[in-house]
């Protein structure tokens, strides 16, 4: 068979050539020491990217959001969040576990924005039967809703709620360079208004591994203290790192190729029958396509489909995800629409 076509995810991009060569290369020390030379380039950089005093390396989007929660809340505090979200979604709930935070879900539209006058009701006030509000977590783009992006405008409207109210608010920004790119203005100004954000390297940025959090300077002692506690903390991690500079260095420039497949696959899927895309949602590297429930289920489309060298994951009973990526050429787009409209 032929190389599979994977738009399961922009995880499974493989590191680049020069990646690899920086990799071979890299100059470390032990990072808990604070002695890894790349590592702390990586951090510098990305503060300085982020528009934030400092920055901390992590090893999965997971902890960065984890060691974030953890560090702007104490034990008991409530936090506020979309019912969507990556964190409420697919994190083992890990806040609540490990940190005693129970989390308060509000609806997240079909583009991942929170009503602002839910979020103003949801804070609590001085009753004691209620656990007190200890944070606002928001997500850009947001996975679930499609790659769907947060305005600078409403991202200012929800912080400023929350800041009026005493609240930090923490971005989950695993791909925040596909919202910047959406959006054409700077991370930085997505990052302007919040306390905290993390983001992915080893998503469309394509490193192996790694992710960064990023806000005050106390802020981020204490994310270091949190990463320690949950194991996160790396030894020689500049052979990570190495990859990680070559990825904020480089691959942002190249996204706009994945948002122009993602517009090119969903425009062409909606001419599939029983295949609908909603086009407003398609606004980076995701697509949600909509299947008739007449039909058969979105497994047995991604079963069919595999069989062909296609992989593509089932987000729901009648609905796949396709995700571009640097590892998916226009090509293999083609490829995919013709296998999708052949399917059985
Ligand atoms: C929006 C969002 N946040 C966080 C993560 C977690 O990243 P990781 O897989 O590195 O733990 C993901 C992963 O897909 C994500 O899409």
């Amino acid at each position: 068979m032929n190389k599979l076509i994977d738009l399961r995810s922009d995880t499974v991009t493989k590191p680049t050539p020069a990646m690899r060569e920086a990799m071979a290369h890299a100059e470390v020390g032990d990072d808990v020491y604070g002695e890894d030379p790349t590592v702390n380039k990586l951090e510098e950089t990305a503060a300085e990217i982020m528009g934030k005093e400092a920055a901390v390396f992590v090893p999965t989007g997971t902890m960065g959001n984890l060691v974030s929660i953890l560090s702007h809340c104490q034990r008991g505090q409530e936090v506020l969040l979309g019912d969507k979200s990556h964190v409420f979604f697919y994190e083992r709930g890990n806040a609540a576990v490990v940190g005693g935070l129970p989390y308060h879900p509000l609806p997240n539209d079909r583009f991942g924005m929170l009503d602002p006058q839910e979020v103003i009701n949801a804070v609590r006030g001085t009753d004691i039967h209620q656990p007190p509000t200890g944070l606002l977590c928001l997500e850009n783009t947001h996975n679930r809703c499609g790659g769907t992006v947060l305005s600078v405008s409403q991202l200012e409207t929800l912080c400023q709620i929350a800041h009026t109210r005493g609240l930090p608010v923490h971005l989950d920004g695993a791909r925040i360079f596909n919202a910047a790119l959406y959006l054409n203005c700077k991370v930085s100004e997505i990052a302007a208004e919040v306390d905290s954000v993390q983001f992915c390297l080893s998503k469309g940025l394509g490193a192996p591994v790694g992710s960064l959090v990023v806000g005050r300077q106390a802020f981020i002692g204490r994310v270091r203290a949190n990463r320690k506690m949950v194991g996160g903390s790396m030894r020689q991690a500049g052979v990570l790192a190495a990859a990680g500079l070559i990825a904020l260095a480089d691959m942002p420039l190249r996204l706009y190729e994945d948002h122009l497949n993602a517009q090119y696959l969903a425009e062409n899927l909606n001419l599939i029958p029983g295949v609908e895309v909603d086009m407003a949602t398609v606004q980076t590297n995701i697509v949600m396509a909509d299947l008739d429930p007449a039909g058969p289920v979105a497994a047995h489309w991604s079963a069919q489909l595999k069989k062909v060298g296609v992989l593509v994951n089932a987000m729901g009973l009648y609905r796949l995800r396709f995700v571009t990526h640097y590892d998916v050429s226009r090509a293999e787009i083609e490829t995919t629409l013709k296998a999708m409209a052949h399917l059985e």
